[in-house]
């Protein structure tokens, strides 16, 4: 087979992923009380493990180190960087906003914009303040408001230096199921009721928030302010707001097929939130990693070499299928995530490239994908799993918190700076 440039679009989006939780280190919300709780502290030391990996703790120190971090960012040539802000920090007390870490997030914005990256801004990545959760988080009919009158403060203040707005990061796809239905993180119900409740509550903050990003950077007439049918006019070039979810390529056997399992999968799971709320979704956040398997599925695909710190199959193939799929909705997508757990930084490297070659591959049929982000830039947090992942370009050590990086954070910016690669296809 020949070789082949695989060229990316002009204006082509390059970066990594972050999000609060996972690298700032110090925080206080319901994350946090979870992974210091008496309850979680005996579960793990039942499967003999060390508490200790598995609380959040100082994480990367990146609340103070983001100058640093960016430092790498911009010397790895990337040109956007995707980062989350956390609302336990910025509403500490319900309806009190903390002007410190307002201010604060106003520097770490500016300071993505000053190494010449457009910042990509999460405003819910997973964790929220201990009040908002202890009044049932988003299972309360309140949420969505109490979510808006957050996000308002945030976007109000960081508006300048902001196009790019997430306000959800997987919250249906992924946390419902394991905050909800399996129960594995906080507030580990298991209830199929809640996690439903969950999902409505999230699609109504989304929507009020799209709305209400849209006021804040052009305002509607007053008379047309509350108007549910109603939604600001997209000004090209100015703010695109959108939600991420987490798609994984769904495989069954013949009978699963016949069954429809894999439809289901994608409906109920993958494009959930995405379908019900269409008008109000400027752009798909699209973060893949792997694949679901379902009923027979081993007829139907053999078992794919696999991340053995995540036990996720690689299957880039997904990726493009998912991303052909996913024209039909006729929004831009970003990859807002993709990524390998590699400590050995033995297969990042070729990880990325056959993702960007599927990639490349579904722009060439027609798929608008304007972005690609890697995660992680840094080690960090990994949820459930505690320290031992290692997702970063960039290797922490978190005794001393010296960043080192990795041979594979090179390559990719290679193939930034020349905008594609040489490959096989
Ligand atoms: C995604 C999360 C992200 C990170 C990666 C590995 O589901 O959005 O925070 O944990 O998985």
């Amino acid at each position: 087979m020949d070789k082949q440039f695989l060229n990316f679009p002009d204006g082509f989006l390059w970066g990594s992923a972050t999000a609060a939780h996972q690298i700032e280190g110090g925080n206080h919300n319901d994350w946090s009380e979870w992974e210091t709780s008496g309850a979680r502290i005996t579960h793990l030391k039942e499967q003999g493990r060390d508490p200790s990996d598995f609380v959040s703790g100082k994480a990367c120190d990146s609340y103070n180190r983001y100058p640093e971090d960016f430092d790498i960012a911009k010397n790895l040539s990337h040109n956007t960087h995707r980062m989350s802000v956390e609302w336990s920090r910025i509403e500490p007390e319900e309806g009190k906003f903390d002007w410190q870490a307002i201010r604060h997030y106003q520097e770490v914005v500016k300071a993505i914009r000053d190494r010449g990256m457009e910042p990509f801004l999460t405003l819910w990545h997973f964790t929220s303040p201990v009040w908002f959760a202890k009044q049932g988080g988003f299972l309360n009919p309140r949420s969505p408001e109490l979510y808006k009158r957050f996000i308002r403060q945030v976007v109000d203040n960081l508006k300048g230096d902001v196009k790019l707005w997430i306000t959800f990061n997987e919250g249906t796809s992924i946390y419902a199921g394991l905050g909800y239905l399996k129960g594995t993180w906080p507030p580990q119900h298991k209830s199929l009721l809640d996690a439903y409740r969950f999902r409505k509550n999230i699609a109504r903050a989304h929507i009020l928030a799209y709305r209400e990003i849209k006021n804040i950077y052009h305002p509607l007439p007053t008379a047309l302010q509350n108007k549910s049918e109603v939604v600001s006019h997209n000004v090209e070039g100015s703010v695109m707001v959108g939600a991420v979810e987490s798609n994984l390529w769904p495989v069954a056997g013949i009978a699963g097929k016949l069954l429809g399992m894999e439809e289901l999968f994608q409906k109920f799971g993958n494009e959930w939130l995405w379908s019900r709320t269409l008008p109000y979704q400027d752009f798909l956040g699209l973060n893949y990693y792997t694949i679901k398997r379902l009923a027979g599925s081993h007829g139907a695909l053999s078992k794919q070499d696999h991340v053995p710190e995540m036990d996720w199959e690689i299957y880039p193939e997904g990726l493009y299928r998912q991303l052909m799929r996913l024209k039909r909705f006729g929004k831009p997508i970003y990859i807002t995530e993709n990524g390998i757990a590699d400590a050995a930084d033995a297969r990042r490297a070729k990880f990325i490239k056959d993702h960007l070659a599927a990639l490349w591959r579904a722009i060439r049929d027609g798929v608008d994908v304007r972005g690609y982000l890697y995660w992680s830039l840094l080690d960090n947090f990994e949820w459930a799993r505690g320290y031992e992942p290692r997702f970063g370009l960039v290797a922490v050590d978190y005794a001393t918190q010296r960043r080192t990086i990795r041979p594979s954070a090179l390559e990719y910016a290679k193939i930034i700076q020349e905008n594609g690669f040489e490959t096989t296809l």
